[in-house]
């Protein structure tokens, strides 16, 4: 068997992390697993099922109770509660602060790392999220954490979001965007922060291509130090 590749990429929220993830596991040729689509899933099921996300003992049940699956296919990665696909409804505001909320609950964060890691040990792939560097792949062929300073991204979060028709004004969505940071740095269990051993990449004053290409290349050089 080939010898399993495996990329952690972490960073805050717009930093481009999902759609540069994508890219560079696309040139690898290897999966991609969007580790953030498993945290929204569990949000929007807890909304869905009258669950408030508030209520962390009924969300950690809840997600004890649920079977959460992904499946790759051409378009990426599509995400399964209970076998229903559920990839088209994770993107909205809504469901953004429901699963940042659901993420600070330790017994949610034990049955997704786990699924994560069950995933990684047997197949190439490059991992993105939060704690992935830190706590999921601790051993990661590479570790890459991608940033970008929080007005650029709050920028490229509504210029998305003006093109799917919102109606979010700049400041909601920078605010959004701070109040998101700030759960998800400050949690507990598992707080986003860059693994002592990660490569910091900030995309601040790249473009997109300019920001893959530099992390394949760090790849490279990584996969030829460690052959
Ligand atoms: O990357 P994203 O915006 O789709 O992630 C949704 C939320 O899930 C976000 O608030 C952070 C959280 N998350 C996490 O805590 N750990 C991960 N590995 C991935 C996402």
């Amino acid at each position: 068997m080939d010898k399993i590749i495996n990329i952690a990429m972490d960073g805050p929220v717009g930093a481009g992390k999902s759609s540069i993830a994508r890219a560079v596991a696309d040139r690898l040729n290897i999966l991609h697993l969007d580790t953030g689509a498993m945290y929204r899933a569990v949000g929007l099921t807890a909304i869905s099922r009258g669950v408030s996300v508030n209520d962390e003992e009924a969300v950690s049940a809840l997600c004890k109770e649920i079977t959460l699956t992904v499946e790759h296919h051409a378009d990426g990665q599509h995400t399964l509660v209970d076998g229903r696909d559920v990839t088209g409804s994770l993107r909205t505001e809504e469901v953004s602060m429901a699963a940042s909320r659901v993420a600070t609950y330790p017994g949610v964060r034990a049955e997704m790392v786990a699924i994560q890691q069950r995933l990684a040990k047997t197949t190439s792939m490059l991992v993105d999220g939060r704690d992935i560097g830190t706590r999921v792949l601790p051993d990661a062929t590479i570790k890459i954490f991608l940033t970008a300073q929080a007005e650029e991204r709050a920028r490229r979060r509504y210029v998305q979001l003006q093109e799917a028709g919102a109606s979010d004004t700049f400041e909601q969505v920078l605010e959004d965007l701070r109040r998101r940071d700030d759960q998800d740095m400050n949690r507990k269990t598992d707080p986003l922060r860059v693994a002592e051993d990660a490569v910091v990449v900030d995309s601040t004053d790249c473009t997109f291509e300019q920001t893959v290409e530099r992390i394949l290349m760090l790849v490279e050089e990584r996969i030829r130090e460690k052959e």
